[in-house]
């Protein structure tokens, strides 16, 4: 049995045991080990100049994406975004520093920038583990990271960043906003964001336009990460699309809440895209599970080892 499939596993028992206690202080995501990651990572492709309809002329390069970047005030949501907050959370930041290094050592084996967050259903945490993945990896000197809200049925990013909605990536996908006019630069210059734009009709059908694909790769050649939030694989199949696009997928699980068959039905959706890990969600602080997750979740696969 692989660990993934022993993590989620273990994650339905919890469920079963009916341990969940809800409380109002918000639940660390508990950070599984993540091994190195497949050797059939995707290789990023080079960054080129493209011409044609919302990409520059000229090549790419961050600082000239950077000058024709917006900069709105951003008016971050801070019970979701650990690392604006003054009082400083040093127990979930501390989670997300772990999460961070380990995405790092998953990188070694290949290239792996283009990241999708996602889990089986609705509410797990996939936005908030995707803002504040984003966000501890643009903390690093140096370091940039672009956050896409790619959930274009029910976008948050905007709401968690305070920043406005439009034009973002639905306008971009239709042709409507360059690249530039779509991504806002945050207030410290390393944390970028595309947000979702207005809802469109046709999410399938602008996510499979092409357009993505080019954008992604492009923004994968300047940026240090590129982490991409999405809609839960059931019922929709706007995430394993959007996993064939991404080098990697982190996959949310809920602890005593994600139905284990449901959660092994959406890996299977995920196609070449190798999952590189598990963070398993919301688990009760200082109950003693924190400890215990943390050495059963997060392996890839066994026919995603080496
Ligand atoms: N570990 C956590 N600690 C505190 N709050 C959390 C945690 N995980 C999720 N939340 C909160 O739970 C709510 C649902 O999380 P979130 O929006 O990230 O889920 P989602 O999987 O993106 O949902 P959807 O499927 O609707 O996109 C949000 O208010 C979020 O801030
Ligand atoms: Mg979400």
């Amino acid at each position: 049995m692989s660990r993934i499939h022993e993590a989620l596993k273990r994650a339905e028992e919890e469920k079963i045991a009916q341990v969940r206690v809800e409380t109002a202080e918000p639940r660390p995501a508990s950070v599984p080990e993540i091994e190195q990651p497949a050797a059939r990572v995707h290789a990023t492709e080079t960054a080129v100049a493209l011409a044609g309809n919302g990409f520059a002329l000229e090549t790419l390069t961050f600082e000239g994406l950077a000058g024709r970047c917006q900069q709105p005030a951003w008016n971050p949501d801070t019970k979701t975004m650990l690392f604006f907050r003054k009082d400083n959370h040093q127990y979930d930041a501390e989670i997300f520093r772990t999460l961070r290094s380990r995405l790092y050592r998953a990188r070694d084996n290949g290239s792996l920038r283009k990241l999708l967050v996602t889990s089986t259903l609705p509410g797990e945490g996939k936005s908030f583990i995707a803002a504040n993945l984003a966000q501890v990896i643009a903390q690093q000197h140096g370091r940039r990271a672009l956050l896409v809200d790619a959930d274009l049925r029910a976008p948050r990013l905007h709401a968690v960043l305070g920043a406005p909605q439009t034009p973002g990536l639905a306008e971009f996908l239709r042709g409507e906003a360059d690249e530039a006019t779509a991504i806002q630069k945050g207030p410290h210059n390393d944390l970028f964001c595309l947000p979702s734009g207005n809802l469109p009709a046709n999410p399938v059908e602008l996510i499979s336009n092409g357009r993505l694909t080019r954008l992604l790769d492009r923004m994968a050649s300047i940026f240090d990460w590129v982490i991409v939030d999405s809609p839960p694989m059931v019922p929709v199949s706007d995430a394993s699309l959007l996993a064939n696009l991404c080098d990697g997928v982190l996959l949310v699980v809920k602890a005593a809440a994600t139905p284990f068959d449901l959660a092994q039905k959406a890996r299977a959706e995920f196609g070449d895209t190798p999952v590189v890990g598990v963070v398993l969600n919301g688990v009760r602080r200082g109950s003693g599970y924190g400890a215990e997750y943390y050495s059963y979740y997060g392996y890839p696969s066994e026919e995603h080892k080496g």
